[in-house]
């Protein structure tokens, strides 16, 4: 009769079993194997959310992430996606990233100050940086990777710069002077740089949630506001903005950021799986953002009862002038350094546009 013991038959004879047992311990087996195996294909959720319409360079460059991270990894991971604010504004959806509700967000970089990191508000000064290229080249090099490492103590990790080009101002009045601005309320994002171009212009800075903005143009809480025109027009601000001036005075960068304890966390193959979907939604998103805004303006166009105004070159010049005093309000803040390689990276991409002609 067996004692029911196991014992190793390499030492001194074989196992002897009931016959109970063994089919106890296969079972068991079994459901281990089984639970693991279901375990195992339990995708890893990343939750994205964002302010904007799904409609934009930045709700559209969201959605192919989504479908790369979910092909590139054959589904081990799930993208769902909030926009819209759907379920955080501004501010939360920064604190909801720290404390890991969520798992990735496309901040404006104007959006970082509350965080203590007021360096990204270089992005922000008036007419620093002229087109789309210079920014890519600026967010690309050395200043967006010395701007990255310091969200990293802040929990964040920085994956990439999206752009959704120059923004425009809006008002109910015309606007084509500087003193045009004087005494209006105009809606910013959380940016000191922002509050302190509109104060310069003689206007009222109101830093409001983006998702806030048209109900407050609609109720005249507030008298205009600065955006890309993708933003003005799927937010149909266009509807209660009767004047719209093409100012191009700004760029919006947008950050993608993670958890850093998420990121870090993430099994190796599957972390470079999502960096591989994240550069090509990044590719993406800088190919379809002009297009996205020329799109939005012919809209705003068609819409017909916005008056647009084009600055001209020399009006452009008078604006540039009269905020110049911005720039070197904030040198200390976001770096001379940096503003000098701006301008040097400027200069390049001016000069190798006019050899080419
Ligand atoms: C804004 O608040 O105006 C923008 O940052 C919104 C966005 O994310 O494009």
């Amino acid at each position: 009769m067996g004692t029911g013991l196991i014992e190793s038959n390499e030492g001194q004879g074989a196992c002897f079993a009931p016959k109970k047992t063994m089919t106890g311990i296969l079972f068991a087996l079994l459901i281990l194997a089984g639970a693991t195996a279901v375990q195992a294909a339990e995708p890893i959720i990343i939750k994205f959310s964002h302010v904007v319409a799904n409609d934009t360079p930045k709700g559209k460059a969201a959605d192919k992430f989504r479908q790369l991270a979910e092909k590139y990894t054959g589904g081990r991971v799930r993208v769902e996606l909030y926009p819209n604010s759907q379920l955080y504004k501004d501010r939360e959806e920064m604190e909801a990233l720290q404390r890991g509700a969520v798992q990735m967000l496309a901040p404006s970089v104007s959006k970082f100050g509350p965080l203590g990191v007021r360096e990204f508000e270089l992005f922000d000064l008036p007419y620093l940086i002229p087109d789309a290229e210079t920014v890519d080249r600026v967010t690309d090099g050395d200043i967006g990777t010395n701007l990255f490492a310091k969200l990293e103590p802040k929990g964040l990790k920085g994956l990439a710069y999206w752009d959704n080009g120059f923004k425009q101002f809006s008002a109910n009045r015309p606007l084509r002077k500087p003193e045009d601005f004087r005494g209006l309320k105009m809606r910013i994002q959380s940016s000191k740089v922002l509050e302190a171009m509109m104060r310069e212009l003689g206007a009222l800075p109101q830093v409001m949630a983006f998702s806030e903005v048209y109900s407050a143009l609609q109720q005249k809480v507030i008298d205009g506001t600065e955006n890309p025109l993708s933003n003005l027009y799927t937010q149909k601000m266009h509807e209660v903005q009767s004047h719209l001036t093409i100012s191009d005075h700004g760029c919006l960068v947008y950050a993608v950021i993670t958890n850093r304890k998420f990121w870090e966390g993430l099994p190796a193959d599957i972390r470079s799986q999502l960096e591989k979907a994240m550069a090509e939604a990044t590719r993406y998103e800088r190919d379809i953002a002009k297009k996205e805004n020329d799109d939005a303006l012919a809209a705003v166009k068609a819409y017909g009862k916005t008056e647009i105004y084009v600055l001209s070159e020399a009006e452009r010049k008078v604006w540039k002038e009269a905020l110049l005093p911005v720039r070197a309000k904030f040198e200390s803040v976001v770096g001379k350094d940096n503003m000098q390689a701006i301008d040097r990276i400027t200069a390049e991409v001016e000069s190798r546009k006019t050899r080419k002609k």
